[in-house]
């Protein structure tokens, strides 16, 4: 009887035991499972902008997403004349050019997520948002474009930074807004589902 009473004994603690380990492996991998989770994406605010449409919508995204706001710059001017800045602008663009970039990022590899900013141009991103894509590795992240035109809506500038966003996961609903129209960006950052 002693014999018996000693093994129960010892089988209740091995039970007991047991499931006190299986509870803490259990609530262990809730938490990791969780702590992945509630991870928030870092978020940047990429822009190129020449007359400061571009940049009020990149301001406004970035204060209500809370991310790091970049301005993209690069070598090079334009002149004061809008006829001749305009025509300049065009032929950079028919030729491909790619200013040389004078801002830099030193972690892009820390953002998960990307507003990448353009204004329209000759229906096309600037040579300066070409720049940026051509210098920075964005593989694998979130790129989610906002472009500003002057009445001729989104034309070929999402299909192109698509193009030069190798890699990329591009979001299906970018931004396009008339000038520095607010109207209904507030609605559209939140439905990102950030
Ligand atoms: C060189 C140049 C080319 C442009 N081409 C177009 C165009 O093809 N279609 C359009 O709707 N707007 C065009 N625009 C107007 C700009 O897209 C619009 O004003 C934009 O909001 C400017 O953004 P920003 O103030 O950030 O520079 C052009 C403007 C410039 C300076």
């Amino acid at each position: 009887m002693k014999k018996f009473k000693s093994a129960l004994l010892k089988t209740i603690t091995m039970a007991c035991c047991s499931l006190f380990v299986l509870h803490n492996a259990k609530a262990q991998s809730i938490e990791e499972v969780e702590g992945t989770e509630m991870k928030s994406p870092k978020i940047l605010i990429a822009y190129y902008s020449y007359s400061g449409n571009t940049e009020q919508v990149a301001q406004a995204i970035q204060k209500q997403t809370g991310g790091d706001l970049f301005k993209i710059t690069t070598e090079g001017t334009y002149p004061e004349d809008y006829h001749q800045m305009t025509t300049q602008a065009k032929k950079e663009i028919l030729q491909g050019y790619r200013p040389k970039l004078t801002s830099k990022i030193d972690n892009i590899a820390d953002y998960d997520v990307i507003f990448l900013g353009s204004p329209n141009w000759w229906g096309t991103i600037t040579p300066q948002v070409s720049s940026f894509l051509q210098n920075y590795d964005l593989s694998g992240k979130k790129v989610i474009p906002f472009v500003t035109h002057g009445g001729g809506g989104q034309q070929n500038t999402i299909t192109d930074m698509a193009a030069q966003c190798k890699g990329c996961l591009m979001e299906p609903n970018p931004w396009t807004g008339y000038g520095n129209s607010m109207s209904g960006l507030s609605d559209w950052i939140d439905n990102l589902g950030l």
